[in-house]
This record gives structure tokens, sequence and C-alpha cells, in this order.
């Protein structure tokens, strides 16, 4: 691909700003400087370089985050700044979106991507795609609280009890909770549907795919195959 078509693909701006990118010396291929922008590259494994930062080629652009507290994830946030601003500028200019949402007060793992499909793909609440939280409550947790989650518990504007995949006391205040639906404050409805109440809220998994240890908050990462296909398999 061309260099100037490769910088523009992955949201370095428009044609003539990604040409003046490289002719000011600023772009390297597989750790050489190059200065014409009309030169053509294999795409296959090509690592380029813009002022000193390595970016992978890639067709689609998706990621993870460890959403700190704080941020919102709605298109236009109001209250607090957009989960989007923790990410460089060219990934915002291939026009990533979060799927699927965590509140402002949610911490841990959240998908980012430009794949239009795949966003609509996993965060469809058809496909059932396991989501593991957890949580802090205020109260104790009992075996009961346990049962009903797993029972089903009925919510506000929903004609069917909505049942948890998955329901565990971790510590007496700590529970573990797999959804598979993306339901406006799930978590939190339940919760306080079998009387207790979400003092903190954390999301572990996506799928099979864990939040690595070593990602802080505000922190994220390409999502490899692996990742994804950790994903996608629990669909
Ligand atoms: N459930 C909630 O209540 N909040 C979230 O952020 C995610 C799931």
């Amino acid at each position: 691909m061309q260099l100037e078509r490769l910088l523009q693909k992955h949201g370095f701006g428009t044609r003539k700003a990604c040409r003046a990118l490289v002719r000011h010396e600023r772009v390297a291929i597989n750790g050489e400087i190059c200065v014409n922008p009309f030169a053509e590259f294999p795409t296959d494994g090509l690592i380029f370089t813009v002022d000193g930062v390595d970016w992978p080629y890639c067709e689609s652009a998706t990621l993870m985050l460890n959403k700190p507290a704080g941020y919102e994830c709605s298109r236009k946030p109001q209250h607090h700044l957009g989960v989007l601003e923790l990410l460089p500028v060219p990934l915002l200019e291939r026009g990533v979106q979060p799927i699927g949402r965590l509140d402002e007060d949610t911490t841990g793992l959240l998908l980012i991507t430009d794949d239009g499909q795949l966003n609509h793909v996993l965060s469809s609440g058809k496909r059932k795609l396991p989501k593991v939280y957890l949580a802090t409550t205020k109260h104790a947790l009992d075996a009961a609280q346990i049962e009903q989650l797993l029972a089903g518990v009925l919510l506000n504007d929903e004609p069917e009890p909505i049942v948890a995949a998955g329901a565990e006391i971790v510590e007496p205040n700590l529970l573990r909770l797999t959804l598979t639906e993306g339901k406006y404050h799930q978590v939190k409805r339940m919760v306080a549907a079998v009387g207790n109440r979400v003092e903190a809220l954390h999301r572990e998994a996506v799928g099979s795919l864990v939040l690595p240890a070593d990602l802080k908050p505000g922190e994220w990462r390409w999502l490899s195959a692996v990742d994804l296909e950790n994903v996608v398999k629990t669909l």
C-alpha cells in the first residue's frame, strides 16, 4: 500500500497532511525513515513509526481498555470526560467506538473498535455474549440472594425475569456475576432486586477474554487474534 494512503487509513489526517508528515522525515517503515509518500509497502506484518511511536498495520482497529472510574462511554459525554479521550488521536480519527457501555463509575474491561459489524455482533443482546462482573456490595451476600439471581429477578420495564448466567460469593461482600445481556444498569438493578446494593463495580472479562493483570487503569492495548478468538468463541 502507498505510504500516504496507509497513514490516512490509520487516522493521521488528510492525504495532504500525511504527505507532509512523510516529507518532514517523521515517518519510518520497519525502523527506516522514508521520505517518499508514494512508496509502496506490503502491509503484512508492517510496523510503521510516526514521531517515534510504533503502529502496527491494522485493517481495522480493535482494542481493550482498562476503564477507570470517572469516564463516560456515551458518544456525547455530558458530566465527565469521555472514555475515548484516553486514546491517541489517530485512533479517534479512525472512528473507534466502545462495544457496549459501562457506567461512569464502573471500572475494567471495555472493548473498543472501528469495525461496525464486529461492534454490532458483540453488543447485540441476542448473541448472549457473557460478561463477568465483580460487584462490591453494601451488605454481606447470602445463599438466598445467589439463588434468586440464578433463578431470575424481575426488573422494571422487563416483561420476563432476568437470569444471571453465573453468580458466586467471592468474599462476604464481593459477588462475581455473569450476565449475557447488556441492559441499562443491569448489575446494579439485579443486585438491588435481591435486597442488596452495589457499592463498586468492575468488569473482569468479556467472553473468555480476561482483563490482563498488567493493564493499568486508563491503559489500552491492541486486541490480538487470540484475544478476539477468546471473545467470539463464547457467542
Ligand atoms: N451493569 C451495571 O449496572 N453497570 C455497568 O456499568 C455494567 C453492567
